[in-house]
């Protein structure tokens, strides 16, 4: 993982396979702190420890709520704006989805359901464009065994998968949120076998730090029995004159049909 942000060149080390990670921003601590803020809010503030008193249902529903107004706010998007400018780039030249809070229980791969969570995957399996770019926000300092591993080696190797069967435009909730089991294959793709775990990289980060990396990365949530749930928030953009043009991350082995963008949010100068 890269430290240190290019001067310039940003997009494209990004498409060849950069992974940056770096010193949380003004916005990216703004939107962490909102994010927090509302956890807190709704779970109570030992919200890592909210498994020990919900079950796993009550939990998914009292969550259900507080991601959407974290997904609707106004003020997330105003952080995302800020966030991309940050990163030395113009806001108003991209598209981008709103965050989305991700929460991975201790021992959650135990349950059936939450299954998906934990497929590896790239997010242009899920009609992403292959220039969409992910920034991934830790909402505390979490250990290895409560991040993601990426599988490096495999961003320019394909791997055998049912990306195929992933169609945006059937698939009313939009990418990566199914409330329901039903059709539940087809709305997660993933590889029929997962790379050997020696290609595995795998990193600890702290709040204070964010990750930017390009959505074709391969990579898997960590199952994980630590007596925590772990929180974090992500959000994908997307340059629009890259994707117009076929810029982005080459792809080996994406297959799904139709296109996220239609979903995703512009700068209000430039939306129509
Ligand atoms: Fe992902």
């Amino acid at each position: 993982m890269l430290t240190t942000l290019p001067k310039e060149g940003l997009r494209a080390a990004i498409y060849s396979g950069d992974i940056y990670r770096f010193g949380a921003t003004k916005w990216s601590t703004r939107l962490q702190n909102f994010v927090k803020n509302a956890t807190k809010e709704h779970l109570g503030k030992n919200y890592r420890r909210t498994h020990e008193t919900l079950s796993a249902q009550a939990f998914f529903e009292r969550i259900g709520g507080l991601r959407s107004l974290i997904y609707e706010a106004q003020y997330s998007k105003t952080c995302i704006e800020h966030i991309i400018t940050s990163l030395g780039e113009e806001a108003i030249q991209f598209a981008y989805e709103p965050p989305k809070l991700r929460a991975v229980s201790h021992e959650g791969h135990r349950n059936p359901k939450a299954a998906p969570v934990y497929y590896g995957h790239r997010d242009t399996w899920y009609a992403t464009p292959q220039s969409t770019i992910n920034i991934w926000i830790p909402l505390d300092d979490l250990c290895e065994e409560e991040t993601f591993a990426f599988y490096p080696s495999f961003f320019d190797q394909a791997l055998l998968n049912n990306s195929n069967l992933f169609n945006f435009d059937n698939n009313a909730l939009g990418a990566g949120w199914s409330s329901s089991s039903e059709g539940i294959e087809n709305l997660f793709p993933t590889c029929s076998t997962l790379p050997n775990a020696h290609h595995e990289k795998t990193f600890s980060i702290s709040e204070n730090e964010i990750l930017v990396f390009s959505g074709s990365h391969f990579h898997r949530t960590k199952k994980q029995s630590l007596g925590t749930t772990r929180f974090s928030l992500d959000f994908r953009i997307v340059h629009l004159q890259d994707h117009a043009q076929n810029r982005g991350a080459p792809n080996v082995d994406n297959a799904s049909q139709g296109c996220c963008l239609s979903s995703y949010r512009q700068p209000v100068s430039r939306a129509h």
